[in-house]
């Protein structure tokens, strides 16, 4: 199975358009919003999550391109996380698509439905809350209630959940997580034998956001970097590479000692483009 890292920013990137603080004005690499996509047999691909920035992440990635033939597409089929606008507005940059199945928590599609009643006009997308990819094996695990702050309250919820996808072919297993509240019950059962852990690494701090004057991150749905490393380190198997990075994440500035303390945990900060083959 094969692997792109399209984005590993959290909400509005980095930099993120309205913001002035130390990271988003120093110059690192841009980071473009979570997105990921994968394939069994590098022709059909599925995208994880579908991020705003979605033109340009598949204009930038040989292998999502359109072609051979004029409007022919390699995309199958598109699975969210969650409903969060950074997650799933890309499917209206996608409209044109010709119609693709996408999955999602039941919540999720519920809080979408004014976002799929405009794609549906474009015609022939199917939303489904049960997964099923041919020629990979989807395990699916509810992580958390964080409700986006769009969405109307109602949906009992799981509103966020984590896909743990394995190539029967070759093995290789891939846990999706860029949202975790908390370390959830049965998240280990979902990463063991895994060999790539995508984790949320949105904050690294419990009180992060309150210098830019934003709410508490756990409010948010974010467990924070500094309580999930002493967990990665205790769980030395798969390669663990931290995702969803928010523009106020001290871990972007590769000299911090907040990078160094992930690195020394025996994490990764892949940045956007990076591929893996499990
Ligand atoms: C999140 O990851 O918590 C959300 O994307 C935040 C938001 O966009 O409101
Ligand atoms: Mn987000
Ligand atoms: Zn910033």
């Amino acid at each position: 199975m094969k692997v792109i890292l399209l984005g590993t920013a959290a909400g509005g990137g980095c930099p993120q358009w309205n913001c002035a603080c130390r990271l988003c004005t120093s110059g690192l690499v841009p980071r473009s919003q979570d997105c990921v996509a994968i394939s069994a047999d590098g022709a059909g691909w599925y995208l994880l999550n579908c991020s705003p920035d979605i033109r340009a992440q598949i204009l930038a990635t040989p292998a999502l391109r359109a072609g051979p033939g004029p409007r022919e597409i390699p995309l199958r089929g598109v699975l969210l996380t969650d409903a969060e606008l950074d997650h799933a507005l890309g499917l209206l940059m996608l409209r044109e698509a010709g119609g693709l199945p996408v999955w999602a928590p039941e919540a999720a599609l519920s809080a979408l439905s004014p976002f799929r009643s405009i794609v549906d006009g474009y015609g022939g997308w199917t939303w489904l809350s049960a997964v099923n990819i041919p020629g990979l094996r989807v395990d699916v695990l509810p992580v958390s209630n964080k409700r986006p702050k769009y969405a109307p309250a109602g949906p009992e919820g799981p509103w966020v959940v984590a896909y743990r996808i394995e190539d029967p072919a070759t093995g290789g297993v891939l846990v999706y997580a860029p949202c975790l509240q908390s370390w959830p019950p049965g998240f280990d059962t979902l990463v063991s034998g895994a060999d790539l852990v995508l984790l949320d690494g949105t904050f690294y701090a419990a009180d992060e956001m309150a210098g830019v004057g934003g709410p508490d991150q756990l409010a948010m749905g974010h467990l924070p970097i500094t309580a999930s490393l002493p967990r990665i380190t205790a769980r030395p198997g798969p390669h663990w590479a931290l995702t969803h990075v928010n523009n106020t994440n001290p871990v972007l500035d590769p000299t911090s000692a907040e990078h160094a303390a992930v690195l020394a945990a025996g994490a990764l900060l892949p940045p956007d483009g990076t591929t893996y083959v499990l």
